[in-house]
């Protein structure tokens, strides 16, 4: 995937969220730009992780002093329909077919038949752009702008920008992408990173439902952890072998709160036909076992392709493959998400790293062909124009030095001017 987004926090100037209340574990409770309550539910601290940041943490006297913070009422129990301690419990219900419960709707409905959400943290990349191209890739930028781009929740600061996000987007769909599981990218270096441990995880995943149960007219399409399960089915380094049932637990439980919710549409990332196409049944089985321990949600599909360059055509294979798969072991009726960021031209190469010559591909949009049913969208998940590593630093990867990969990158997640450029140029549909 390579998608680290750094610690970067979005100048939009959106206000913040104001709760109702204190908040409760995890919670941010001060930073920054943020207009909330600045105090925590009893039994946890205001602890301020950084200047955009402080959370409630279980635990610790109660505060009403971290950074930014001028509450004055700390004790409060007064409570914000938290749900988060409901769901750790339950693990044992080995009937999944046919779940008692019916999962959030979410998991009925295309959420992408629907107005998608234009992430305002792409368009200032873009327009940071804009003043050093020709007039004539100046003219199509601006159009780029428009296009709908994901949300990537990718450190630890990144629940606290999903209300500014919720509010912004109004009724229209917003995609986030879960990108912040402990031991992430355990198979290469370029995107490591992610929670702590896995509470803190759960932690992150309880946060981020509060505050979209917080804005009731939201829909929101949430995208498990990619490179999760492609490594679980054939990751064999030891990095990767030791955290199987950490990740196994960590993607159960997103499943398991998310899927419940009726705004929530959620996808597991199933990486892309190339690395998988030929284990769909293994992948089938590791998503199985994945439900079976989240008794109480229900995921709407895969996604696929992220941040990959291939066709729709050939991935559509790998998503046919893998509903017949699904579908043989209980899981029937999944639908699929093809990324389309870059894949305006098909690039196959051993590699992964700024690939040289790749244009951006087909606009986001809900129920895009009709030949291809099973599709519920293409969509723009990698961020086009970020950078997928570097060649040079202490992040450095041995694929960004290949002589199919652009020269020049920045470390991974950061703007990549060269390469947005390429991407515009090289558009199919062309801008
Ligand atoms: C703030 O908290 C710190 C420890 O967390 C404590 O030492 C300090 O006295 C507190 N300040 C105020 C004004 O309460
Ligand atoms: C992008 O640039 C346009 C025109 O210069 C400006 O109106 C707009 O506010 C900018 N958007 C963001 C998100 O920076
Ligand atoms: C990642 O970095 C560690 C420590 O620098 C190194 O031992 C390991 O081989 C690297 N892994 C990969 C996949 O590059
Ligand atoms: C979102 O949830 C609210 C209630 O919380 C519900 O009225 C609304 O229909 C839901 N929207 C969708 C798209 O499911
Ligand atoms: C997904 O990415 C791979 C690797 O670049 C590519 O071969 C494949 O065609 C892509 N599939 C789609 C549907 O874009
Ligand atoms: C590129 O990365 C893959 C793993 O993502 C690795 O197997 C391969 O050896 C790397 N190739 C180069 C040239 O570093
Ligand atoms: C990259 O180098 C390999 C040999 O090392 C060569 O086969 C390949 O054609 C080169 N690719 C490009 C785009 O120059």
């Amino acid at each position: 995937m390579k998608n680290l987004l750094l610690a970067s926090v979005l100048s939009l100037g959106l206000a913040g969220l104001a709760n109702a209340a204190c908040g409760g574990a995890w919670a941010q409770c001060g930073g920054e730009n943020f207009h909330g309550d600045k105090c925590c539910v009893s039994g946890h601290t205001c602890v301020s992780i950084n200047q955009w940041y402080s959370q409630c943490q279980p635990g610790g006297a109660p505060s009403n002093n971290a950074s930014n913070n001028n509450n004055n009422n700390n004790n409060n129990n007064n409570n914000n329909n938290n749900n988060n301690n409901n769901h750790n419990n339950n693990n044992n219900n080995n009937n999944n077919n046919n779940n008692n419960n019916n999962g959030g709707s979410g998991s009925t409905k295309n959420f992408f038949d629907n107005q998608i959400y234009a992430n305002p943290k792409f368009i200032e990349e873009v327009n940071s752009s804009i003043p050093r191209l020709s007039y004539d890739l100046q003219q199509r930028a601006q159009k780029v702008k428009d296009v709908p781009t994901a949300v990537w929740l990718a450190w630890d600061g990144a629940t606290g920008e999903v209300a500014q996000h919720l509010k912004a987007a109004g009724s229209k769909t917003v995609v986030f992408i879960m990108y912040m599981i402990p031991t992430r990218d355990c198979n290469a270096n370029a995107s490591a990173g992610g929670a702590g441990n896995l509470n803190t995880y759960k932690g992150y995943v309880d946060n981020i439902a509060r505050t979209i149960r917080s804005y009731p007219n939201s829909k929101v399409v949430m995208i498990l952890e990619p490179d999760t399960l492609g490594n679980l089915v054939t990751a064999n380094s030891a990095n990767c072998q030791n955290v199987r049932n950490l990740h196994k637990n960590a993607l159960s439980y997103g499943v398991n709160v998310f899927g419940s919710m009726s705004n929530v549409s959620v996808y597991l990332d199933a990486a892309h036909g190339a690395w998988l196409g030929s284990s769909t049944d293994k992948v089938a089985s590791v998503v199985k076992e994945i439900l079976n321990n989240a008794p109480n949600g229900k995921i709407r599909g895969l996604s696929t392709n992220i941040s990959n360059y291939q066709s729709i055509s050939s991935e559509y294979q790998y998503h046919q493959k893998l509903a017949s798969a699904l579908a043989a072991v209980g899981v029937p009726n999944m639908h699929f998400i093809v990324d389309t960021g870059r894949n305006g031209v098909t690039i196959n190469s051993g590699t992964w790293c700024n690939l040289v010559g790749t244009g951006l591909g087909e606009r986001p949009r809900g129920s895009p062909n009709a030949g291809m049913p099973l599709l519920d969208a293409y969509m723009w998940l990698k961020t086009p124009g970020e950078s997928d590593g570097s060649s040079s630093g202490s992040r450095a990867d041995p694929n960004c030095s290949s002589n199919d990969s652009l020269r020049g990158a920045p470390d991974a997640g950061q703007w990549f001017h060269d390469y947005f450029a390429q991407l515009v140029r090289n558009a199919r549909p062309s801008f």
